[in-house]
């Protein structure tokens, strides 16, 4: 259909290109053949709303982070388990401590960004196919807003039972959101209303990722305030201990499997 994008690997063909810029090596978009192009990440929404973020942060530093990104990597203990782990930002400071961390990723090209960075231990595919890996973890990180994998009160049970089966006791998942209705913006809290109406949750973004010609199909990401996810945590495997809130409206959320 004229206009419509491609489906494809869109994150790992953006971060491929940031990496590219910003180490000058292999083939990078340019503009008029000549000066690096900044990494752009389109964010289509199903309102029609779109955003375009530099895709370069997932590369940066731990300089560069944020102080919950810093709590949250403070907290990871025994085998991790870094869940969406993007370029491997996260990965790279856990390796360098000495943390066993396993990277996992639904996207390929991503892997093989992390793989190049020098993140050795990688995953491909869903928390729900890894379960069969017989590979059991103490922490799970859900980092760069990652807390949205959790999708909606239909995906939420699944998703945090394929956590649970992964799960060795005692385990515990971080993970970081951002409660949404802080906002005054029309656009914002218009979506929130209409979503109700949908019997959605009001932060459930329908939404999908475009790069160049390339996008992938759309797919629900959960941005909940702590009591919404409280109530979808409530009768899984894990419990709420803890939400630090301390970058509202960013907060970290610390779930704890269930004694067996
Ligand atoms: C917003 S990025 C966060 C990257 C990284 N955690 C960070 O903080 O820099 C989301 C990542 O999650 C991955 N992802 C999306 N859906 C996933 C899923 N269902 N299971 C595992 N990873 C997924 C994406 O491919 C992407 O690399």
């Amino acid at each position: 259909m004229i206009g419509e994008p491609r489906i494809g690997d869109v994150i790992g063909e953006l971060l491929r290109d940031t990496l590219a810029v910003a180490t000058g090596v292999g083939p990078r978009p340019l503009v008029g053949g000549r000066l690096p192009r900044p990494v752009i990440e389109i964010i289509e929404r199903d309102d029609g709303l779109v955003n375009g973020a530099p895709a370069a942060h997932y590369l940066d530093g731990p300089e560069h982070w944020q102080p919950y990104d810093h709590r949250a990597v403070d907290r990871a203990r025994g085998a991790t388990l870094d869940v969406g782990v993007g370029a491997g930002r996260i990965a790279l400071l856990l390796q360098e401590r000495g943390v066993p961390v396993t990277g996992l990723d639904t996207s390929a090209g991503a892997l093989d960004v992390c793989r190049r960075r020098g993140v050795r231990d990688l995953v491909h595919g869903t928390v729900d196919a890894h379960v069969a890996d017989g590979r059991r973890y103490d922490t799970f990180l859900l980092l760069g807003n990652n807390l949205g994998l959790i999708e909606g009160r239909e995906r939420a049970p699944g998703f945090l039972a394929a956590l649970a089966a992964l799960a060795r006791p005692g385990a515990q998942v971080i993970a970081h959101g951002t409660d949404p209705y802080g906002t005054r913006d029309p656009v914002h809290t218009g979506y929130h209303e209409r979503n109700r109406r949908r019997g959605r949750l009001g932060g459930q973004l329908r939404l999908r990722l475009r790069y160049r010609e390339l996008g992938t199909p759309w797919f629900d990401y959960l941005v909940c305030s702590p009591e919404e996810l409280a109530s979808l945590v409530h009768d899984s495997p894990w419990r709420l201990t803890d939400v630090d809130d301390r970058d509202v409206p960013y907060y970290l959320a610390t779930l704890r499997l269930r004694g067996r």
